[in-house]
């Protein structure tokens, strides 16, 4: 093992990445932002420069589990306080896992305007049988975008009576660039959009094997993603590796990953569309200027001046998608056998969207909506009421009562013993939401809609005499179909406050945030790092 520097200096600036010049943000001078690539066991210390004009930021880890270092995982208001605009902070952690994983700024909603970068961990023994089934590797970040500044987005979304009308998005980008059709917007529309925005072209190679790293880096819609005269064969979702699966097309929800592999096998041509098509079925509400298919090139000549033939076979047709799911996961069967525990305890999260305070527009979970803390972090709070023996306030297993009044859901787990978790999260939404766990993985157990099956799940679920529950999916990111259902397992054994939350970005302002406290007892005798606790006090 090694120890892996990285440098990451945040700014502001216009980029105009399908040619609609915009004010954006970036890193290293760059969009998206570099690749942190590593080996599993080696040591990632990243040092983050916040060159911002006056916001603080941060870098969550999406999909590392922090073990150990959990005030490292770059949660505003949670794990941490933000960077203050004009410092530095250093993260420093041990790789314990690998697969496709992603960073980005977890400070209001500044991912959406470029913070955010693809972290691949490379394998050791455990990835070698995978190894066989791909020559080479490709990262394909997949995303929806806007054409506005996401904090002006966000003011008209929270706006007084405006019930979770999210912003439609503009267009979408594939590795960071896209073409946009510049006369969509008129002369005096205020965009300035140059005509030379053009595809991302990947080259090939004829009869090679790719493993295409998928990372859907958006901020609101869900991808139904394929190739043109190609199948694909998923082999990771989110750093879970699979037995090899085809399929046509495979959705991706927002912070989702999956890595399939594509056979360029075909004779019909030597160019091909990648096509990204938003699933606009899971939302209300249309823009204009949208074009819901993004395309990219991919090219066995590296001739990018091939335009592919639109005649080329599309083995679903052209019919459009009306589910808001993902691949069915009992599809997916992981290739390393986790059999989960029976469970020790059980929550269930409801969620929904309603018209709060001040007329404002705020989700509700459980009847609590997330607010960040702005000069301290539940994980200092914690630390504190457990370290000096004020455990009342800390009721380790149940909802945690909370001293500082606001108005967090914190659900204390595994205080003293390690606890086996199941969580119900049931949608009374009418949206689809990629709900993220942090720190962990989660097995599938069931997903649904309507009733829940509550005397089987007693039965059988519960204490694991069902051979459902036996080599399930286990991943980091599922979506919840409209007035939908998720019963999902985790093994409380990871000392940290962890978010639990739905990455739509919009969502997750407007509160859809619940948090996990797990073996508070353990964090209660844990000395915090000073540069930690030091970001607090300078807000
Ligand atoms: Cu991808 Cu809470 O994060």
């Amino acid at each position: 093992p090694t120890t892996r520097h990285y440098d990451l200096v945040i700014s502001e600036g216009q980029g105009w990445p399908d040619g609609v010049v915009r004010d954006m943000l970036f890193i290293n001078g760059k969009f998206p932002g570099p690749l942190i690539e590593a080996n599993m066991g080696d040591r990632l210390v990243v040092n983050v420069t916040n060159k911002l004009s006056k916001n603080a930021t941060t870098i969550h880890w999406h999909g590392l589990y922090q073990n150990g270092t959990n005030w490292y995982d770059g949660t505003t208001g949670i794990t941490q306080c933000g960077i203050p605009a004009g410092t530095s902070f250093v993260y420093n952690f041990t790789l314990t896992q690998f697969g496709t994983y992603w960073y980005h700024s977890h400070y209001g909603t500044q991912y959406s305007d470029g913070i955010f970068g693809p972290l691949i961990i490379h394998g050791t023994a455990g990835e070698s049988d995978a190894r066989k089934l791909y020559d080479r590797d490709q990262i394909v970040l997949v995303q929806d975008w806007y054409h506005d500044f996401s904090t002006a987005l966000l003011v008209a979304y929270l706006a007084p009576d405006n019930e979770n009308t999210e912003p439609i998005p503009d267009n979408g980008l594939i590795n960071g660039q896209a073409w946009f059709n510049c006369s969509s917007y008129s002369a005096d529309s205020g965009y300035t959009c140059y005509d030379n925005n053009t595809y991302t072209v990947l080259t090939l190679p004829a009869d090679t094997r790719t493993r295409l790293r998928l990372i859907n880096t958006g901020s609101f819609t869900e991808f139904e993603f394929s190739v043109d005269n190609h199948s694909l064969s998923v082999i990771e979702a989110d750093s879970t590796l699979v037995q090899p699966h085809m399929v046509h097309r495979l959705p991706i929800h927002v912070a989702q990953r999956y890595s399939v592999v594509l056979n360029t096998n075909q004779s019909t041509g030597s160019n091909y569309w990648m096509r990204a098509e938003m699933v606009t079925f899971c939302f209300t509400g249309d823009n204009p200027v949208l074009d819901a298919t993004t395309k990219a090139v991919i090219s066995y000549s590296g001739n990018d001046s091939i335009v592919p033939s639109e005649s080329l076979s599309k083995d679903w047709g052209d019919a459009t998608i009306e589910i808001c799911q993902d691949l069915d996961p009992s599809l997916l069967v992981p290739v390393e056998q986790k059999i989960p525990p029976a469970a020790t305890t059980m929550w269930r999260i409801d969620f929904s969207f309603g018209i709060g305070g001040n007329q404002l527009d705020r989700a509700k979970v459980n009847g609590t909506s997330w607010t960040p803390l702005m000069n301290t972090t539940t994980l200092m709070e914690v630390n504190k009421g457990v370290s000096t023996g004020n455990a009342s306030l800390w009721e380790v297993d149940g909802q945690v009562t909370e001293p500082w009044g606001t108005d967090q859901f914190v659900v204390g787990v595994g205080g003293r013993e390690v606890d086996v978790v199941d969580v119900l999260l049931y949608s009374l939404d009418e949206g689809s939401h990629p709900f993220h766990f942090h720190g962990h993985q989660f097995w599938i157990l069931e997903t649904g809609s309507g009733p829940f099956d509550w005397t089987s799940y007693h039965e059988n679920i519960y204490t694991s005499k069902s051979t459902a529950v036996q080599n399930v999916l286990r991943r980091d990111t599922l979506t919840v179909e409209p007035y939908g259902w998720a019963l999902i397992r985790f093994v409380a054994d990871n000392p940290g406050l962890w978010a639990f939350h739905c990455h739509i970005t919009w969502h997750m302002e407007a509160g859809l945030m619940a948090q996990f406290v797990s073996r508070a007892y353990v964090l209660g005798g844990t000395e915090l790092p000073a540069d930690v606790t030091a970001l607090c006090a300078a807000q």
